[in-house]
């Protein structure tokens, strides 16, 4: 049996005061939910969220690293850094990172394989565009994407890690992919590690993102290869968030 898995991305949103305040409410809010939580608050605020979170079961993780280990590399965080500050997870290849910083397959998977050295949990984000959907070619964009990553990492690629599929034109646009729609997804790349793997793939946890709420979130997570999901705007509201939670507990 895979755990149910809920991870929130803060994206690049909060203030001190906010995130004290979003904190103290999750942990209440949370504290009888069998789901592995995980939030990903912006790396400057994530000493502040660990030091709220001491006591709780929820985890910490973040948006982003570097794919390097150490040294001239202006403004990156490492991943040992990350792990020093109490991470265990770390989002990989989010589409706004693709998109909008032009992080390519190949700087994707030297990050996953740079988080995994390190010992944290990277979350390898995927998803299509509504172009490539209409297209007809969301399973090969995802495959590829996988691909990149099995190529560099190989067989184990996918042992002890998180696969979030987003698709590009659900993220932040109230529009969803239907449980159907992603299930379809989610059991093909579940096909493509298993390939590799077979016991990986049946551990591993297959997330769905894009606008994830409160009111869609059950019957997505009732999907057989749906595990839980990577919630970004809702994931900001303690109400949200914890509804979210607990359905994807069942
Ligand atoms: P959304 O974002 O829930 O606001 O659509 C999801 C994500 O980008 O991870």
């Amino acid at each position: 049996m895979r755990r149910p898995l809920v991870a929130g991305n803060w994206k690049m949103n909060g203030s001190r005061e906010s995130i004290q305040a979003l904190v103290a409410g999750l942990e209440q809010a949370l504290s009888d939910v069998e789901a592995q939580v995980v939030v990903c608050p912006p790396a400057v605020y994530l000493d502040q969220v660990a030091a709220g979170l001491k006591s709780s079961r929820i985890a910490l993780g973040a948006q982003t690293l570097s794919e390097y280990d150490a040294g001239a590399y202006t403004g990156e965080v490492s991943a040992s850094m990350l792990g020093d500050f109490g991470c265990r997870y770390v989002l990989v290849g989010h589409s706004e990172r693709r998109a909008l910083f032009s992080e390519s397959d190949a700087q994707v998977a030297a990050k996953f394989a740079a988080a995994k050295a390190a010992g944290l949990v990277p979350v390898l984000c995927v998803g299509e565009s509504l172009d490539e959907r209409e297209a007809g070619q969301t399973l090969a964009v995802i495959g590829a994407q996988v691909g990149a990553v099995q190529e560099v990492l190989g067989v184990d690629a996918f042992v002890n890690a998180v696969i979030a599929y987003e698709p590009v034109w659900a993220i932040g646009t109230g529009m969803t992919a239907t449980p159907e729609q992603a299930q379809q997804v989610h059991a093909a790349i579940r096909a493509q590690v298993a390939e590799k793997n077979t016991a990986a793939a049946e551990q591993l946890p297959l997330l769905y993102g894009g606008s994830v709420n409160a009111a869609n979130a059950s019957a997505l997570f009732a999907m057989a290869d749906i595990d839980g999901g990577l919630v970004g705007g809702a994931s900001l509201k303690v109400d949200e968030f914890t509804a979210i939670c607990r359905a994807a507990q069942g």
